[in-house]
């Protein structure tokens, strides 16, 4: 059985539309949670578009579930995981030349800085994943500069709609996993992955942890919204003419 994640940033980014404090990220983990969440998955943008540096301290005070923070390669957002201690980190990029094809981290191309980084978590007793391509040469670089887990990144995958390619999207996760597994890898998998789509991954015996923001996010006002209508309708004295 695998872990589910849920990612909550786009909590934040309804707060940040109106710059107040409403709805908070901090309320939302905590339903999360309640709802059978094993960590809580936030990612502090180098921008601040959602998530602001607050919301990791009022988390890592406030709800006890595992936290795993997502973060760009590079040392400012090193020091602030030092200081905030979450489970896990998730590097991912932010800036283009860090970006492959599919969207993963180029982790070839930036080995050495990686492995620094890498360590000075590390020394922290901070567990590290990479979120890359199912791609052989970024899992074997991803073993090569020392991190615990790959979150492999199905976002191909998603986007996929006709079953050959859908098909081929799966096996190469599936020999993306094995491989990663051989190496000693934690496989992890994540982006667009709907309660439709996720089926089919979760007979990946190797990946066991996937982590999911968008769609758990979505269907969540759906299935809240007429509860909230109702509640401000009650609000609202009903008027004798129309
Ligand atoms: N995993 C990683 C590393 C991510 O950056 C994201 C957000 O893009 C997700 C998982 C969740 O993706 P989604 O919101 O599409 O479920």
């Amino acid at each position: 059985m695998a872990r589910l994640g849920v990612n909550i940033d786009h909590v934040a980014t309804l707060r940040q539309a109106r710059g107040g404090h409403e709805p908070d990220p901090v309320a939302a983990a905590v339903l999360a949670d309640l709802g059978g969440a094993d960590s809580l998955v936030v990612h502090l943008r180098e921008d601040r578009r959602h998530i602001q540096e607050q919301d990791l301290t009022r988390l890592r005070e406030t709800v006890p579930s595992a936290l795993n923070l997502e973060m760009a390669a590079e040392d400012t957002m090193t020091n602030i995981a030092l200081r905030v201690r979450p489970d896990q980190v998730t590097l991912v990029p932010e800036q283009r030349q860090e970006l492959t094809t599919e969207g993963g981290l180029a982790v070839t191309d930036h080995e050495d800085r990686l492995a620094l980084l890498i360590s000075r978590l590390h020394d922290a007793r901070i567990p590290v994943s990479l979120f890359i391509d199912p791609a052989p040469s970024h899992i074997r670089a991803a073993g090569r500069v020392g991190a615990d887990a790959i979150e492999l990144h199905t976002g191909h995958y998603a986007n996929s709609h006709h079953p050959p390619d859908i098909q081929e999207a799966v096996q190469s996760l599936i020999q993306g996993a094995g491989l990663a597994r051989q190496l000693g890898l934690e496989v992890h998998a994540g982006h667009g992955l709907t309660y439709h789509n996720i089926r089919r991954l979760t007979s990946i015996n190797e990946i066991v942890e996937f982590n999911i923001g968008h769609s758990i996010i979505s269907r969540a006002v759906l299935v809240g919204l007429e509860r909230a209508v109702r509640e401000m309708r009650a609000c609202i004295p009903f008027s004798s003419s129309r």
